[in-house]
């Protein structure tokens, strides 16, 4: 824009100038041959030699160029450039033989004398109304296009430094007015991190503070509305747990009576129920708490944490004859907190336990930013390893196998994400599945 602008200011100066100056030069060699005419219309008959030589000289300083006074004959009287000339017949030149039929010419000719381009000036001297001479000045064109290139490479020179100048201002402008969008967008991508006490500064033109004032107004309100949401799983898992455990005691109690065989065995199904029903609510409650984060993190080192949950899960595994073996491989650590990765570890631990036939055997592999939980079970379903890790949503084992919420995945996957890694399932070769706990390299 700026460019076109001084481009289209530059260019017609440019060439205005030059022409300028041309028409500046041709009339002034017309009227310096002029005023030398007039002066010599005197001196040309009989010629004055003397006063003609000092008035060529003179015209000739005065127009940078020279100057040869000739008569009626086209044979020099007097030239600026020396004696050399003197006497001999210029009559062949066609701008003298213009003037002395009384014509003033101008033309622009190429010399053979000079070998360059010249401008050649002539006008007769008139005496009595008739031509008895002729005034000619000639200058060298080249030296005039020189001075017209030099003005103009000042003007270009003056045109790349005002072009200069403003792009300089105007990248400044821009910063100025790109800045405070900047800061706004640095903050909406923190919201969407799951900052959501992230605010936009109220900055800039009156347009960008008042797009600024309306996010903040839109932050704050998710920020509530996420906060009441979760705030109300919280409870409502507080309020289910004690009518919940509740029930069960009373269903223990009603079991206690010495009731008849098939009523036992309902009364047994509806404990199983409401545990699994327990089980729920509390999932729920953790899930609702692993999206606020609340938690420090810290270097977790992976061999360890499979060494404890090996140590938490031991019981378990020997009640179902399953052997639970923790590997180490490579070292290394990850930056999170120490309780998501347990708490999500259980969840892959607990499935390969549930979803492995009685005396198979289950691998923990823990080291280099992941950790993998290894069975021998039945493994997914094709196109099952995504829509396990949603919500409540139970795959081919969960449904042929024991009862479960369908959200201890989701959960792991949550707790994971929120230190930028992830949680994945897939069948493992030979049979069975893999689950795995990927975590960045801890560079922090
Ligand atoms: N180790 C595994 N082997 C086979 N299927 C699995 C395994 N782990 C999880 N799944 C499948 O993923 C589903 C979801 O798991 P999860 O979220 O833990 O819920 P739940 O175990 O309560 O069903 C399970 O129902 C099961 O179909
Ligand atoms: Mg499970």
């Amino acid at each position: 824009m700026l460019v076109l602008a001084v481009v289209s200011l530059g260019v017609p100066l440019a060439l205005s100038l030059r022409d300028r100056v041309n028409a500046e030069v041709h009339s002034q060699a017309l009227s310096q041959a002029d005023v030398t005419a007039a002066l010599s219309s005197d001196l040309v008959n009989p010629p004055s030699t003397r006063e003609l030589e000092a008035l060529a000289r003179s015209s000739g300083d005065s127009v940078r160029g020279r100057v040869l006074i000739v008569n009626a004959r086209g044979q020099v009287l007097a030239d600026s450039a020396g004696p050399s000339t003197l006497g001999s017949s210029y009559i062949s030149r066609p701008e003298i033989a213009a003037a002395l039929r009384g014509r003033a010419v101008q033309t622009q000719r190429a010399s053979h004398t000079l070998g360059e381009n010249i401008l050649a000036t002539a006008v007769p001297v008139v005496r009595g109304g008739r031509a008895v001479g002729a005034v000619r000045v000639t200058q060298s064109v080249s030296a005039v296009q020189h001075a017209v290139r030099s003005t103009i490479a000042k003007l270009a020179l003056v045109t790349g430094t005002v072009l200069l100048l403003g792009l300089l201002a105007g990248g400044l402008i821009a910063r100025q007015v790109a800045l405070p969008i900047r800061r706004l967008e640095s903050a909406a991508r923190r919201i969407a991190g799951g900052d959501l006490s992230a605010r936009a500064i109220v900055e800039g033109s009156s347009e960008q503070r008042s797009l600024s004032a309306s996010f903040n107004e839109m932050a704050d309100r998710n920020q509530r509305l996420i906060g009441a949401q979760r705030e109300f799983i919280a409870d409502a898992s507080h309020q289910l747990r004690t009518p919940l455990t509740a029930l069960r005691l009373r269903l223990e109690e009603a079991g206690a009576e010495g009731v008849a065989g098939q009523v036992a065995a309902e009364l047994d199904a509806g404990t199983a129920e409401v545990d699994r029903l327990a089980a729920i609510v509390d999932e729920l409650l953790v899930l609702s708490r692993a999206e606020d984060r609340e938690l420090k993190g810290e270097h977790v080192d992976l061999s360890l944490a499979v060494g404890r949950a090996a140590q938490r899960w031991n019981a378990a595994a020997e009640a179902r004859q399953i052997t639970l073996t923790p590997v180490t491989v490579g070292a290394g650590t990850v930056w999170c907190a120490r309780a998501d990765l347990d708490r999500a570890l259980d969840a892959l631990i607990e499935n390969a336990l549930h979803y492995s036939p009685a005396g198979g055997e289950v691998t923990m592999v823990g080291g280099d930013g992941r950790i993998e939980v290894r069975d021998r079970g039945s493994g997914l379903a094709p196109g099952e390893e995504e829509l396990v890790f949603e919500r409540f949503h139970r795959g081919r084992a969960g449904r042929l196998g024991p009862s479960g919420s369908g959200l201890g995945l989701a959960i792991a996957r949550t707790l994971v994400r929120a230190w930028h890694g992830d949680a994945r399932l897939s069948n493992r070769p030979g049979g069975g599945a893999v689950a795995a706990l990927e975590f960045p390299a801890a560079d922090r």
